[in-house]
């Protein structure tokens, strides 16, 4: 990860309520100039409506938004300012580009709004042009384009005027999987090109993990994480961040106690199997007797067919295969164990019948406990 310095965005304490429900709170966060944030969360969670305070589109109840060194909005301090005052670039789902002008025209017009001058508007938009690859295209009309064509000159009328920071909300979703793929990384490469700083909203993990510096990750209207994305994947701090970034089993116990760096935990298994003592990294804030909730990495299971030799630390589960997808280079595998359903990964070489009894073993360092 490149080191920020300086603050560009800084959000303390913000509040938003639509009526009785409340749509953002207390939210803090600040970007560094330069970095590529993701809001990543479930629909309803809050992320367009933390981007639209952050725009000047929604009046939040309290909190302090600053961009550079400027309050732009203070309920408490009474200072609000208007979107077009923020200097702030956007890019939306629905492509926003005008059907009866150019490209070129869709892209100068931020500028010609500001009254720039022709030598500016014409250099400016062109080099806007040719950092989305449009430059080819500039005197088509926007009908004539297909929707990534389209969603470059979005992206292009959102940077032409070199606004301090750049908002996306959901930018992508409405592109087949192919292209998706293709102008994630197009953005990527562009908001390095440029060095803006990016706010980027998203509910799909994988985008958010590719394209970030750091994720935010939201549920019900609250941050339950900020991280670089290594972290969000490999030391997520509750159970939701666990089960929504990457796939994972989650299976419920309780912290029996500590030996050294491990903690040590019983299971349920339900369906009438015996609780299983195990041996788990994590457990930070859990205490003793206190409930928490193991997570397994499908990457980090290792399947055997035949009972191993026990582990020194009694990792083994014994369970039943459900069924098996086939995924291209490796299988994705689902495990009946006690009442749970346990997702692992295979090479495509081994052959798996419904039904056939199987033995799951991991490394203490590959589960995780996390407070419930
Ligand atoms: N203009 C509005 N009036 C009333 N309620 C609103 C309004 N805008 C958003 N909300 C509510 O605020 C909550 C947060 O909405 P928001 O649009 O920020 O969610 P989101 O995370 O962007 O979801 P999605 O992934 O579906 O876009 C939701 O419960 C939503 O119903
Ligand atoms: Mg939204």
């Amino acid at each position: 990860m490149t080191d920020f310095l300086k603050p560009m965005v800084e959000i303390e304490h913000l509040h938003k309520t639509f009526g009785p429900e409340t749509a953002v709170k207390d939210f803090n966060l600040s970007i560094a100039e330069g970095e590529f944030v993701t809001l990543l969360g479930p629909s309803g969670c809050g992320k367009t409506t933390t981007l639209r305070c952050i725009a000047g589109l929604e009046r939040p109840e309290s909190g302090e938004i600053r961009i550079g060194d400027e309050i732009v909005v203070s309920p408490e301090k009474d200072i609000y300012l208007f979107p077009e005052h923020r200097n702030i670039g956007m890019v939306f789902q629905s492509y926003a580009v005008w059907p009866h002008m150019t490209v070129f025209d869709n892209v100068a017009y931020g500028l010609r709004v500001r009254r720039a001058s022709s030598a500016v508007i014409k250099k400016q938009t062109t080099r806007a042009l040719e950092l989305v690859g449009l430059d080819q295209l500039a005197e088509r009309y926007a009908t004539k384009l297909s929707g990534g064509q389209r969603q470059r000159v979005a992206l292009a009328r959102a940077i032409v005027y070199e606004p301090k920071v750049i908002l996306f909300d959901e930018p992508l979703s409405n592109l087949d999987a192919k292209l998706r793929e293709q102008m994630r990384d197009e953005i990527v490469r562009l908001q390095k090109e440029v060095g803006i700083t990016s706010v980027f909203v998203t509910h799909d993990q994988s985008e958010a993990l590719v394209m970030s510096d750091r994720v935010v990750v939201m549920d019900k209207a609250v941050i339950q994480q900020i991280g670089d994305p290594q972290t969000i994947y490999a030391n997520p701090v509750n159970a939701f961040v666990a089960n929504f970034i990457g796939v994972t089993s989650l299976l419920e116990g309780a912290l029996l106690g500590r030996t050294g760096e491990y903690c040590d935990m019983e299971i349920e298994l339900g369906n009438g199997q015996a609780p299983l003592r195990i041996q788990a990294v994590g457990g930070d804030g859990a205490e003793q007797g206190s409930s928490v909730i193991l997570s397994l990495r499908p990457e980090d299971i290792t399947l055997h067919t035949e009972a191993p030799s026990g582990t020194s630390y009694g990792n083994l589960l014994e369970g039943s295969v459900i069924d098996t997808v086939y995924l291209g280079s490796f299988l994705e595998c689902r495990i009946q164990v006690g009442s749970h359903e346990i997702g692992i990964q295979i090479d495509h070489f081994e052959q798996l019948e419904p039904g056939q009894k199987v033995f799951l073993t991991f490394q203490p360092n590959h589960g995780l406990a996390l407070a419930s």
